[in-house]
């Protein structure tokens, strides 16, 4: 056990998918999972370990933002011995060539600032994902018919934003979606060489104001957890 998570040990698996919303976490277990156990209560933060075409599996909360990210990310890495780490999530579309439901698979992930800057202090760190997940991603998505943006995201550190121009700015430099995870995921993953992708669907769009309708959100979601699957095991 750690401070966050009842697991214990032996109970994650080496390959664990991150969304951010913990009922997503359950719902995945019960979707894509045979044999899945609840290895996490912890302040509601649940984390499920399965088994996928017979591949050990296991499906945790990240919570929203980089803070909370970071917690279940280290303790996943430095205790639970995770050694892919797949975030699953939504994102907001900053290009008017991407749409509400296209997957987006996140290259780099800009930020202002993330838990690793006292750390990096001067330094702007390039956080990127695993090539070898990302390339086994964009198969993936290509082979489901998914349509996938592959290229950089900005992890964004509040939802409210009151600063509209750095959005611009992240348009202007080809910048595919706005999420709140996914830099940090990659810094820690660098830190402690292990894998690490994010996954996104476009649930929202900064330029058309359009948004995924709440219906939609399930299968949008299915989509990106598969393909997230096939990336991990290929
Ligand atoms: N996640 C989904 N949509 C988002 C947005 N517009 N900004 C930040 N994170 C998001």
């Amino acid at each position: 056990m750690t401070v966050h998570i009842g697991a214990n040990p032996g109970e994650i698996a080496e390959t664990v998918l991150l969304p951010g919303d913990p009922l997503r976490a359950e719902w995945v277990a019960q979707t894509f999972l045979d044999d899945a156990e609840c290895v996490n209560r912890v302040r509601g933060m649940y984390g499920f370990t399965g088994f996928w075409k017979g591949h050990r599996v296991s499906v945790h909360g990240s919570g929203m933002g980089m803070p909370s990210l970071s917690i279940y990310a280290n303790e996943l890495i430095r205790d639970y011995g995770a050694k892919t780490l797949i975030r699953i999530g939504s994102c907001g579309a900053m290009q008017q060539s991407v749409s509400v439901r296209d997957v987006i698979l996140a290259m780099t992930a800009s930020s202002l600032s993330t838990p690793s800057r006292g750390i990096f202090r001067e330094l702007n760190f390039a956080p990127c994902a695993d090539y070898g997940l990302l390339r086994a991603a964009a198969d993936a998505a290509e082979r489901i018919g998914a349509k996938p943006h592959v290229g950089g995201i900005y992890s964004a550190d509040v939802f409210y934003d009151e600063r509209p121009d750095l959005n611009e700015i992240m348009t202007r430099h080809g910048i595919l979606g706005v999420e709140m995870e996914a830099a940090e995921l990659y810094n820690l993953a660098a830190r402690h060489g292990v894998r690490a992708l994010a996954v996104l669907t476009v649930s929202d769009h900064l330029i058309t104001q359009e948004a995924l309708p709440a219906e939609d959100r399930q299968s949008s979601f299915a989509e990106m957890v598969e393909i997230a699957l096939e990336a991990a095991f290929a």
